[in-house]
């Protein structure tokens, strides 16, 4: 089969890696794709959210199977144009995706089918959020409706820095259009976990669990970032909150969505927050997390070609999909001043160092022929550049090796956390 991948990050090289080890694998495409998909692959230099350039590209190397990857290529309507012209594709409509795309819309949605969630009401006026605030004190979480790249969520801890955060996203357009209409909610306190489970709509895969850490540095200090690490199984996770995630979060959601008529057909991801009167669902993502496919999809024995073509056939039946009992620790190397701003171009060293023992997957690189001529390599492209992943039986073990790796490999001005799973142990 030829296959594309939609998207450039180091989750989209993980879907890439894993696509490939696939028998039924002739070529594969990622588009517009990495230093590191390059050498799975060709690269097409089309934008993930650019639908015409994608289905031409598709139609043009008679791809047989997408894979998409970044929640703005599902919000861009890229599996709806590519069903109405007949390509296979993996990944739901932008109608189901709304589950991610618009948080008032899956806050109404968990309303209407019991899905346990923080409270939470919708406002598209300023003044009305404002008048809603006054009745309260404590913390308060503002939420912009839209997709805003994981930075349109404040927890605020007073009236007056949730005034300011809406302030910003209403009056300010701090993140566009994306912040026209605002989520006031409950803060929840507990553990955070990922969990993921591919679905035909209809049926459920075994569920997969991870933790990422979202903080710039050590103890969860600094700025909000797309994720310095990740693992995977977390060490609280159990066949009790699987049954738990099951029953009350992932059964309903995909039989809700089937019953008005936005069948879910793709990998969901509900984040929950474990907290003491139960699982509740902090937010749906509509595809696979980053960091957290760096450390899931290495646990997945079965073939990934044929769950994804099973799934865009609506089958899912067709296909096994079986979880490792492997733990994985993925530690993420970026360029010192992310996520604010920071210098590109730097040649990596030692990427083959790492081979054979640990898996490495590029974020921001560029491939050789675009890299500086004096590095006759991979040269750095962005925030977060790689993400490094130990796998062994335990996760100390996993751990160990996911930093021994992290010693070989590296770039001037990179950073990386050094307590990822560190307190999972
Ligand atoms: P989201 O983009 O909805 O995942 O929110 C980003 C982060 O904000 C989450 O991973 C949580 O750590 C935090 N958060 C979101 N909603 C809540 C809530 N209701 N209570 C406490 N923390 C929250
Ligand atoms: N790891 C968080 C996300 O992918 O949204």
């Amino acid at each position: 089969m030829k296959l594309l991948v939609i998207g450039s990050g180091a989750r989209e090289h993980a879907i890439a890696w894993k696509l490939r080890q696939s028998q039924q694998t002739e070529l594969l495409y990622t588009a517009p794709g990495n230093g590191g998909t390059a050498q799975l692959g060709t690269n097409l230099s089309i934008s993930a959210t650019d639908v015409t350039g994608l289905l031409e590209a598709a139609h043009q190397h008679k791809v047989d199977l997408t894979f998409v990857g970044p929640e703005a290529a599902l919000a861009s309507g890229v599996v709806d144009r590519f069903q109405q012209n007949g390509k296979s594709i993996f990944g739901p409509t932008v109608a189901a995706a709304q589950i991610e795309s618009s948080k008032a819309f899956a806050k109404e949605f968990m309303a209407r089918h019991g899905i346990p969630t923080a409270q939470g009401v919708a406002f598209d006026s300023f003044a009305e959020a404002q008048r809603f605030l006054q009745g309260r004190d404590g913390p308060i979480v503002v939420k912009a409706d839209g997709l805003a790249a994981g930075k349109g969520v404040t927890v605020a801890h007073s009236r007056a820095e949730a005034l300011a955060a809406l302030d910003a996203c209403m009056n300010r357009q701090a993140f566009g259009e994306a912040g026209a209409t605002v989520v006031l909610e409950e803060f929840m306190e507990g553990r955070e976990v990922s969990v993921f489970a591919f679905t035909d709509g209809l049926r459920l895969s075994p569920l997969v669990a991870a933790c990422d850490y979202k903080r710039a540095f050590e103890d969860d200090q600094g700025p909000n970032t797309g994720g310095m690490g990740s693992y995977s199984p977390p060490e609280l996770w159990s066949e009790e909150l699987t049954k738990e995630a099951e029953e009350k979060v992932f059964r309903p959601a995909i039989d809700g969505l089937a019953k008005e008529g936005k069948p879910y057909r793709g990998v969901l991801y509900g984040g929950m927050m474990l907290t003491k009167e139960g699982m509740k669902v902090v937010e749906f993502n509509a595809r696979l997390g980053d960091p957290e496919a760096q450390v899931i999809l290495p646990r997945l024995r079965s073939d990934l070609v044929e769950i994804a073509g099973a799934i865009a056939e609506g089958d899912l039946s067709r296909a096994s999909v079986e979880w490792m009992p492997l733990a994985c620790v993925g530690v993420v190397m970026a360029s010192q001043g992310y996520p604010d701003s920071y210098t590109t171009g730097y040649p990596i060293y030692g990427l083959q160092g790492v081979e054979g023992q640990a898996l490495l997957f590029h974020h921001g690189t560029m491939p050789a022929n675009r890299a500086s001529p004096m590095s006759g390599g991979v040269a750095t492209s962005g925030g977060r550049v790689l993400t490094v992943v130990g796998c062994a039986p335990t996760l100390a073990q996993a751990r160990e090796k996911a930093y021994a790796a992290l010693q070989r490999v590296g770039f001037q001005s990179a950073f990386y956390r050094k307590d990822i799973a560190l307190r999972a142990i």
